[in-house]
């Protein structure tokens, strides 16, 4: 067989290890790999690089991703899905594995559905928002470094008697913020699923100085709503630009979220955001792992033919799930939740 692979959307730390998990037990099956270039886009642009033991070895423990990314896929329509079949025809591809988020799935839906395309997708985003696994490649990564930078704002933070405002990536969902706001002690955990006003956050703050401590630390997640119980600091949404593919690009709450803080409590109040350090530099060895795991499971599922199907991390364990289960809404924080993070405030 021929199996094609490529990486959509944004990328993330894991990508490389996926690639040559897919790729070694491929190449065990005896088959043969063609990566396509900057995720669909190399598909209908016909943008393939070849993927041998050269340009696969020691690509485990790199960031990045060495078939580039991109968001185009065919469900954006026009002639896309059409050129698509063109390439895989014309390099004679008999199977696609495609490692992505949302975007990415929704092509994968699109070519596996319209056109027969065989395909079988493997979740990857720092967000961890994608429906049908509990767990997607990139996430455990960017959580550690969010959470290495919440210790590293702890002690210039304290250093100074500031209070310091971390936003996290994550888009409408908290997962990020959540996790890194619990493993980093953050006091105050701004989450886009909970209706956290920034009274309220204010309040925990004056009343952890009344207790004597002289530095906090807050974690919001970029897709948080400015809430105001007061109103006061209402009328501070912003106006997101869209990207090429018409998602917002998030960013810039933590100002707003500062501002009402220090207005509030009086204590200066600074603003840190991560953003895209989140998503670069070598994947965690747990990352690794899941990628090695996912990926050894995708090109299994190739190898007998079961496609239209995700690689998934479910409970305990990575099995295949059908590739419909990532339609929908994106998999945010539920409500039952809430509680446990409320708990590590203050
Ligand atoms: O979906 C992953 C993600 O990193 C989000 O957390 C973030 O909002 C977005 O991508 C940024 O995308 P871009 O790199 O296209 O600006």
């Amino acid at each position: 067989m021929r199996i094609g692979i490529l990486t959509g959307g944004g990328d993330c730390p894991g990508l490389n290890a996926v690639i040559s998990s897919v790729a070694r037990r491929s190449w065990d099956h005896g088959h043969e790999l063609l990566g396509f270039k900057y995720g669909w886009r190399g598909v209908i642009d016909d943008d393939v690089m070849p993927l041998n033991l050269d340009n696969v070895r020691g690509i485990m423990r790199e960031g990045g991703t060495i078939l580039r990314s991109s968001g185009d896929n065919p469900a954006h329509g026009g002639d896309r899905p059409e050129r698509a079949m063109a390439t895989i025809k014309k390099h004679d591809v008999d199977a696609l594995i495609v490692i992505g988020g949302e975007g990415t799935m929704k092509g994968a839906l699109t070519m596996s559905r319209d056109f027969g395309l065989p395909v079988v997708g493997v979740p990857k985003t720092i967000d961890n928002d994608l429906p049908g696994t509990e767990l997607t490649v990139g996430f455990d990564s960017a959580l550690a470094i969010a959470t290495e930078a919440l210790d590293r704002l702890a002690t210039t933070a304290e250093s100074h008697d500031r209070v310091m405002v971390c936003e996290v990536m994550g888009r409408t969902a908290g997962w990020l913020a959540m996790y890194a706001g619990i493993a980093g002690g953050a006091d105050v955990i701004l989450l886009p699923e909970m209706d956290l006003t920034v009274e309220e956050a204010a309040a925990i703050i004056t009343k952890r100085h009344g207790q004597g401590r002289d530095s906090s630390l807050i974690v919001v997640g970029e897709g948080y709503t400015l809430r105001s119980s007061t109103g006061i600091f209402d009328g501070h949404e912003i106006e997101h630009e869209l990207d090429a593919y018409g998602y917002p690009r998030l960013g810039g709450v933590s100002n707003h979220v500062a501002r009402a803080v220090e207005a509030i409590t009086g204590f200066e109040t600074r603003v840190t955001i991560l953003g895209h350090v989140q998503r670069g530099g070598p994947p965690t060895a747990r990352d690794r792992a899941l990628a090695s795991r996912f990926g050894f499971l995708a090109a299994d599922l190739v190898h007998n033919g079961e496609y239209g199907k995700l690689v998934a991390q479910v409970g305990r364990d990575v099995m295949a799930v059908p590739l419909e289960e990532t339609e929908g809404d994106a998999r945010v924080v539920p409500e039952e939740i809430f509680e446990f993070v409320r708990s590590f405030m203050g």
